[in-house]
């Protein structure tokens, strides 16, 4: 089902108005109170919206961190009924120490259309879409994904750009890397904005792979689904908690890999504002009185546009 393209702009105003929320407090050194900032004015101004939401991606669950936890309704209940993943300030360490990348983010889609993801870490794989979708894949050795999309692209292999989070975890991926003497990018925090690099040959990013948030892969998912790119992800259960936790959210094969069609399917619309500005798209800035805002916004029937928003400072 598509999605009415006028919730695009009252979605908008939701990740944008959370950026703003959240603006006060960048470099401040205080990650928390950052993001309960940003997620009160996510939840308070959702809560306005006349639709029949529920968060399929949030903040913890409702016995851990009731912020927009997993199941929570949001909305008047009058409207579409909607699947709403968030991250209302996505690479907290970036607000909290003013440094380039924090974001505001959320999809939307039909109901029952966005995995219901636990917050888990997750495997991914990201790929433009000039790589054929069988050309990588998480079970190809790091050295065969290269090679692949080196051939697809007509590249050399040192010529291949490859985005991935810097984390002891990802030593030998990262030793593999450097052997091939590919174009590492090791980002500090930040994946959602990592694996829309992809995105674009402007950012030099050919490949995204490694193992992040599965909340913000799913959220990642979204907008790559909009830019007719590749997603895989697979989702890691390492404590007996987790492992409880995936089967209450009716998971039976933990070790699925995901196709991105599985993660999100149908239309859905991706807004990512700025807190900070990064690769994507520029922080809130303050002019004459005004916030500006800036919104990467992807509605995967209709469009993918940059959108700046001015809002009186009151
Ligand atoms: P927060 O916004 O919750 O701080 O997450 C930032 C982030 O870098 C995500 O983008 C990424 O998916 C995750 O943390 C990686 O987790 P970890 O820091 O545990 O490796």
């Amino acid at each position: 089902m598509t999605l009415d393209k006028n919730l695009i702009n009252k979605f908008v105003n939701i990740t944008s108005s959370a950026a703003i929320a959240c603006f006060k407090y960048i470099g401040k050194g205080d990650k928390l109170i950052a993001d309960k900032a940003a997620t009160d004015s996510m939840r308070n101004n959702l809560n306005k919206l006349n639709i029949n939401g529920k968060v399929v991606i949030g903040e913890g669950e409702l016995d851990e961190a009731p912020m927009l936890y997993i199941g929570e309704q949001l909305g008047t209940g009058n409207g579409p009924s909607l699947d709403i993943a968030v991250d209302p300030l996505e690479g907290t360490n970036f607000a909290a120490r003013n440094l380039p990348g924090a974001l505001s983010v959320l999809a939307i889609s039909s109901k029952g259309n966005i995995f219901n993801a636990p917050e888990t870490y997750m495997e991914k794989i990201a790929v433009g879409k000039d790589v054929p979708f069988d050309a990588v894949d998480l079970d190809f050795s790091v050295e065969k994904n290269i090679k692949n999309i080196a051939e697809c692209k007509n590249k050399n292999i040192n010529n291949i750009g490859v985005c991935l989070l810097n984390r002891p975890r990802h030593k030998e991926i990262i030793k593999k890397l450097k052997k091939l003497n590919v174009k590492l990018k090791l980002i500090t925090d930040g994946d959602v904005s990592g694996a829309l690099l992809v995105t674009d040959n402007k950012y030099k990013v050919d490949m995204f792979l490694g193992i992040g948030g599965g909340p913000e892969g799913v959220l990642a998912a979204s907008a790559l689904d909009a830019y007719g790119c590749k997603f895989q992800g697979r989702f890691l259960f390492k404590t007996d908690d987790d492992i409880r936790r995936a089967k209450k959210m009716g998971i039976i094969d933990l070790n699925k890999k995901y196709e991105l069609n599985e993660i999100i399917k149908g239309d859905s619309i991706f807004c990512a504002t700025g807190i900070t500005s990064g690769d994507l798209v520029n922080g809130v800035k303050t002019n004459n009185g005004k916030y500006i805002t800036e919104t990467l916004i992807t509605h995967k029937n209709s469009s993918i546009n940059i959108v700046k928003k001015e809002v009186p400072i009151t």
